[in-house]
């Protein structure tokens, strides 16, 4: 499949580039800058394409099979850009793939929110951005399947994962890498059993893909 990846200069995204590469698929990495196209090919990117999440990047859509979401506007800009990028980036997305017929979207959301009025005033309008998008992606005919992380490491990744459908009743201490949140992203792309799931990842025990068999 042409999957496009949308927030590949990201640090999750940068992964989920290098781990398509090992895959049958094709890397379509969505990249904002002309000077981030360069490394996109290093990592091994069948095609680059510029696209910026605040405008229309609807043509990022010609020719795809399936969308990975993993872009944010990160924790040093503020609620606006949370709703522009965070939620309003995804909810264009979506609309873009329902448009071209582009079935398959697979979204990187949060844990936390499940219950963003839990998570402190902070985190909150974030929380409130992610729940939002994923609820409207959920409403979308799409097959989705969502996966949201605890926080995330740059630990080298470890194949290793635990799902959780209901929700992890205790996080403390736990964090997963990016390289496995990574990987757990391109090895749903086929997994039919995660069309229209909904699950929190955590660094575990067991492999990725027994694991993800159970969802
Ligand atoms: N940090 C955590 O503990 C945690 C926990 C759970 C979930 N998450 C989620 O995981 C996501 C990815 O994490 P990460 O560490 O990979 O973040 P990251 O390194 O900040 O990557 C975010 C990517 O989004 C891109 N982006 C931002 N604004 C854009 C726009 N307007 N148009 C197109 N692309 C845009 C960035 O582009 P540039 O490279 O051009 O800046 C970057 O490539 C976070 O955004 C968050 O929602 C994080």
């Amino acid at each position: 499949m042409n999957v496009l990846v949308i927030g590949a200069n990201g640090q999750v995204g940068r992964n989920i580039v290098k781990e398509l590469a090992d895959t049958n698929h094709n890397a379509v990495a969505m990249v904002r800058k002309e000077e981030q196209k360069e490394k996109m090919q290093e990592l091994g990117a069948a095609k680059v394409v510029l696209g910026d999440l605040e405008g229309d990047f609807s043509e990022a859509f010609e020719d795809v099979d399936a969308v990975i979401f993993a872009a944010g506007s990160g924790p040093k800009t503020g609620a606006e850009k949370t709703l522009t990028i965070d939620l309003w980036g995804s909810v264009k997305a979506a609309k873009y793939a329902e448009d071209k017929g582009v079935k398959r979207f697979v979204q990187l959301g949060s844990v936390g929110s499940d219950n963003p009025d839990a998570g402190g005033e902070e985190m909150k309008p974030y929380l409130v951005a992610k729940r939002t998008a994923d609820e409207i992606l959920q409403a979308t005919k799409l097959d989705y399947t969502i996966v949201r992380p605890g926080a995330l490491s740059d630990e080298e990744k470890t194949g290793k994962v635990e799902v959780s459908a209901e929700g992890f009743k205790s996080m403390e201490g736990r964090s997963i890498p990016r390289a496995d949140v990574a990987h757990v992203l391109v090895d749903v792309l086929e997994r039919q059993n995660t069309y229209g799931k909904v699950f929190e990842i955590l660094q575990g025990e067991e492999d990725a893909e027994t694991q993800l068999e159970s969802v």
